[in-house]
């Protein structure tokens, strides 16, 4: 995924390009550029993060008060300057920036070459930009959104663009299939942009854009068309982000920030569905669907990446309390596998952005074959809320950092909520257990205050491991999704090769791994497998591993078995994986860090991944 950013009105555009640039970069930074119309128009783009681009632009011509700009996470062609958007036309008519992949592109090329177009980049996009042109020059009497429009009709893929046209220094133009754009509208001025993010300080009437309309700003006036030039209906909606979320707070990081947040997050998730004093959990995001939940013969969770973690904690939650079948997929495998899919099944998506491309495509899949789908999502008004029956909002807050810490939690709180309350309606647990847990809940977030104290010593485990090859993590029950997680958010911050594993499956191939080399970090809070993850532990020393512990405060026996320990307050195990994810995400964190890593935007990632 990349950023786009896109501004038309009175005042200078590009330090709002810029400014809107770098709070879109978490999305792609491997190159930018901006285009202002300034009588002509001016494009400048740059190999790098955005402050190179900054550097390049220094002392040439950015007047102007209409632009478009990009931050690019490379699809087609690798990161460099000539690759690097926005695009311009043969002849210079028309710019663009664009989100997305245009799968048809080699047959478009090849047509457009006929036509005598030439090209400089290895991306789709640049023949994109030539095919408006081409519609633009071939016709008499056309304006350049009926060019944009016609080009479009012929694309296979996904987009998200904003477009200038140098004869038309009063328009603004951008269009949507796949790859999510918004418009804020202020006052006598409009903005466009991949999210809200870049917005959110200008104005908070914003404008979603659906699949196939067409954004036109013209001469200061505003409409909302189809591919086929009918208008479209216009619903302005109010921002749900606050300003302080997109700065990093006095941290160092947003990561840093956004895990130490997370007793609040988890008070924000709970706040007003969860009453302790009432012992009663209210989801009003799924009211009207729970009777249709709580009779469903299986349950369907389709997520990715770290979400996909939280479903599985959700899998072992739901089946457990609810007894309710679950199933948990990669969206990604799901859409292609040929599913079975039934009328009365219930799919439920996990997200944090709501714009991640497998899991929308396996979400349209189930709900083609007749599934009610359901949504668990972070981002207000993302494409996931908008596709799905009903849901709940995890209400963690912007998450900047590319590695997932704030919304895992968040996802793992609605999930304890979802399954505590399906259990209660279905009739599967006693008043007192469920008047126990929402009190347990409710005292997570000053539980986790506690772990983030032991900040310092989690970095001096760190300091240890630094310089490892491998690592492994182990968990069981609960607490095998967090081993996953803590595996994941090292190898993708740190570039350290980690792998997770159920801790029973350990001698089943990883403990061949296994040498004083090895950092092997286990998840081993009291709960019921604790006898068992003893032994494993056991395992692991007898083959001379280094042993890392996350522990029950308390825990004699582990101390003296492990090499490195972290404690947990003591809690009911469902608790647990809030509790125990919180040191490894720290782990992760000082352990890249120290490898001169960059935490916030690792090489390779992005935010959301909205192309397949
Ligand atoms: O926005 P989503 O939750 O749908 O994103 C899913 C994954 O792409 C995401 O969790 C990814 O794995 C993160 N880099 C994890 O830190």
């Amino acid at each position: 995924m990349c950023g786009i950013v896109g501004y038309i009105g009175t005042k200078e555009a590009y330090p709002i390009l810029i400014k809107g640039l770098k709070r879109l970069e978490y999305r792609g930074y491997d190159s930018a550029g901006v285009a202002v119309f300034n009588g002509k128009i001016n494009l400048y783009k740059h190999k790098g993060k955005i402050k190179e681009l900054e550097k390049f632009v220094s002392a040439k011509d950015i007047g102007g008060t209409l632009g478009i700009g990009h931050t690019r996470w490379a699809t087609h062609g690798e990161p460099n300057d000539t690759n690097a958007h926005p695009h311009r036309s043969m002849n210079d008519l028309f710019t663009l920036v664009h989100n997305g992949i245009i799968e048809n592109y080699a047959d478009l090329k090849k047509d457009l070459i006929k036509q005598g177009y030439k090209f400089n980049s290895d991306t789709d996009t640049e023949i994109l930009v030539n095919l408006v042109e081409f519609f633009y020059t071939r016709e008499d009497d056309i304006d350049a959104e009926t060019a944009v429009r016609m080009a479009l009709t012929k694309v296979v893929g996904a987009y998200g663009i904003a477009v200038l046209c140098s004869e038309e220094p009063g328009t603004l133009i951008a269009a949507r299939k796949g790859s999510p754009l918004v418009i804020g509208i202020g006052s006598n001025e409009y903005f466009v942009a991949s999210d809200a993010a870049p917005i959110v300080e200008y104005t908070n009437n914003v404008v979603y854009m659906n699949d196939y309309d067409v954004a036109v700003i013209k001469n200061n006036k505003f409409t909302l068309k189809n591919l086929q030039n009918n208008p479209m209906s216009l619903t302005i909606e109010q921002l749900d982000l606050n300003i302080g979320e997109l700065d990093k707070g006095g941290f160092d990081h947003f990561m840093l920030k956004e895990i130490f947040e997370q007793p609040k997050t988890i008070e924000d998730t709970f706040r007003g569905r969860l009453n302790p004093a009432k012992s009663e959990i209210v989801l009003g995001g799924l009211l009207d669907v729970m009777p249709k939940l709580a009779a469903a013969e299986r349950l369907i969770i389709i997520s990715c990446g770290t979400s996909w973690h939280a479903g599985l904690i959700g899998e072992y939650l739901i089946e457990e309390y609810a007894k309710i079948p679950v199933e948990v997929e990669y969206a990604s495998e799901f859409r292609y596998r040929k599913p079975v899919i039934r009328k009365g099944d219930i799919v439920l998506a996990i997200s944090q952005s709501g714009e991640t491309a497998d899991t929308l495509a396996a979400v349209e899949m189930a709900k083609d074959a007749g599934a009610t789908i359901l949504g668990i999502c972070n981002v207000t008004g993302s494409t996931l809320s908008r596709v799905t029956e009903a849901g709940v909002y995890t209400h963690a807050g912007a998450e900047i950092g590319v590695a997932s810490t704030k919304a895992f939690s968040a996802q793992v709180t609605v999930l304890i909520m979802l399954a505590l309350k399906l259990a209660y309606v279905k009739g599967e647990i006693s008043d007192k257990d469920y008047k126990d847990l929402i009190e347990e809940l409710a005292a997570i977030p000053e539980k986790l205050k506690t772990i983030l104290d032991n900040n310092d010593h989690i970095r001096s485990i760190a300091e240890k491991y630094k310089d490892s090859v491998n690592a492994l993590y182990l968990g069981r029950g609960y607490l095998f999704p967090v081993a996953l997680e803590g595996a994941l958010k090292l190898k993708e911050i740190s570039y350290i090769h980690a792998e997770g594993y159920p801790a029973g499956e350990m001698k089943h191939g990883p403990i061949a791994l296994i040498d004083n080399n090895l950092p092997v970090i286990v998840v081993a809070p009291q709960d019921d497998y604790y006898e068992k993850i003893l032994s494993n532990i056991r395992e692991v020393k007898a083959r001379r591993g280094n042993v890392i512990t996350i522990v029950t405060e308390g825990d004699e026996k582990l101390k003296e078995l492990s090499d490195d320990v972290i404690t947990i307050p003591r809690s009911h195990p469902v608790m647990t994986p809030l509790l125990t994810v919180i040191p490894l995400q720290l782990f992760s964190y000082h352990t890249a860090l120290m490898r001169g890593c960059n935490v916030d935007q690792p090489r390779n990632l992005a935010k959301s991944v909205t192309v397949e």
